[in-house]
């Protein structure tokens, strides 16, 4: 049977598919979307412009942005009945697992979704996840803080949106603070799309079985949710408030990290499948730490321990070796964190982020008209061998 299967565990070395949406290069750290540098996108464009880009391939003319912010804005508003089910979780229900559910739930709410009849209607459904799922990912938060949820405003725009409806109260007027709604405009565009990606993986193989987009987009999020893959910017933080419990010395979580076969240890925010070299989001996000946490007047000691360690990793053998350089979850948790935004919720803005690239990778494998993605195995069970009876065994 191993006649003509290559076995290739975590799919180190297979292309899945071709794709003209992202462009890697992990040697060089390049990364583009539809030919555009991520350095160019996250100083001049606005989140929606990318989302735009990723889905539809073009940076959009000033009249079809309009009409898709326009669009977006009127489906914020999500269906009440989802609430009954969000109130049913837990108030300690990790906002992923709540995100998940609840994007999966929505397929329930717009059935057409599911009817092969309907394909014309994906454009409908990409507008209302793009739209409702700031909206869901906030009312997590509020319950956690005991506050009631916020309707959108279509007053605000995107980022000004999530922020209103993350941390406006009852008793007082909201002000978006333009330094918090930048750094978290340029976050969402850095986290936008990475081509074949566990997570972008993941929507692709359950979107290639003709699942509807809500219930692809859901088994992204749960990928996502990983340690080792978007939950790593939660463990970052984790991992570097432990340190400065441990009196900030940095080299024993070196030293815990080069021995992981004992310690089981791993240094989160640290590796990369493919950039094998500077990830070159981390490059802009540990430049924005500095920028955000001074516009800001924070001052958060994890900052300059995240820093140390990268210094001390990148000096030593073990890491230089097995080209092991700071990843985009690295430093991104020490903004979200300055930006008010609490640890749990840390993927949940990764997933934020990824949503245009997962639709638009979704959206090119369904017009690909890509096979279901089914890969073979080399089988390393028993032979042949007769059923015994119970009375027998
Ligand atoms: C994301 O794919 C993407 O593009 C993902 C992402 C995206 O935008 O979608 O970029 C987002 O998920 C970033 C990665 C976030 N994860 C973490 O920060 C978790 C810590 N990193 C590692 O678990 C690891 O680096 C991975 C998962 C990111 C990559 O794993 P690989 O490519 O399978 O590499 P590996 O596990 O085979 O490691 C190679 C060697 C091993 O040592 P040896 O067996 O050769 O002795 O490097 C070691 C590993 O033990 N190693 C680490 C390490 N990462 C790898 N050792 C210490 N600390 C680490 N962080």
């Amino acid at each position: 049977q191993t006649g003509y299967v290559t076995l290739d565990r975590g799919y180190k070395n297979t292309g899945a598919t071709q794709s003209a949406i992202t462009f890697l290069d992990g040697e060089e750290g390049i990364l583009r979307y539809r030919g555009y540098s991520i350095e160019d996108l996250a100083a001049k464009a606005s989140f929606l412009e990318v989302a735009y880009l990723l889905i539809y391939g073009e940076l959009p003319t000033k009249s079809q942005f309009d009409q898709f912010e326009n669009a977006i804005r009127h489906h914020t508003i999500v269906n009440e009945d989802m609430r009954k089910i969000f109130e049913g979780f837990p108030v300690n229900a990790h906002p992923m697992g709540v995100l998940s559910s609840l994007v999966s739930a929505m397929s329930a709410f717009y059935p057409d979704s599911y009817d092969e009849r309907a394909e014309d209607k994906t454009d409908l459904h990409i507008i209302r996840l793009l739209a409702k799922l700031p909206t869901i990912a906030t009312w997590s938060f509020k319950k956690s803080q005991g506050h009631p949820v916020n309707y959108p405003k279509n007053t605000l725009n995107y980022t000004a949106n999530f922020l209103h409806m993350m941390f406006a109260l009852p008793v007082a007027e909201y002000q978006v603070d333009p330094v918090v709604a930048e750094a978290l405009n340029v976050l969402l565009i850095l986290h936008a799309d990475h081509e074949q990606n566990c997570s972008t993986s993941t929507v692709r193989l359950v979107g290639s079985s003709r699942a509807n987009i809500y219930s692809s987009i859901s088994a992204g999020i749960n990928a996502l949710w990983g340690p080792l893959h978007g939950g790593a910017n939660q463990e970052v933080i984790e991992m570097l408030e432990d340190i400065k419990a441990d009196g900030g010395d940095v080299s024993k979580y070196i030293d815990m990290a080069k021995n992981a076969k004992q310690t089981g240890f791993r240094l989160f925010g640290f590796g990369h499948r493919v950039y094998k070299n500077f990830d070159p989001r981390a490059k802009i996000i540990k430049k924005a730490a500095d920028d955000v946490l001074a516009k800001l007047g924070v001052n958060d000691p994890v900052l300059d321990i995240a820093k140390g360690l990268e210094e001390a990793a990148l000096n030593d053998e073990y890491f230089v070796q097995r080209k092991l350089y700071p990843n985009v979850d690295f430093y991104s948790g020490i903004i979200y964190r300055a930006l008010g935004i609490p640890t749990n919720m840390f993927t949940v803005m990764f997933a934020i982020g990824r949503l245009p690239g997962w639709i638009a990778q979704w959206k090119e494998m369904r017009e690909q008209k890509e096979p279901i993605g089914r890969p073979r195995q080399i089988y390393t069970g028993p032979t042949l061998r007769e059923f015994v009876s119970i009375e027998q065994r």
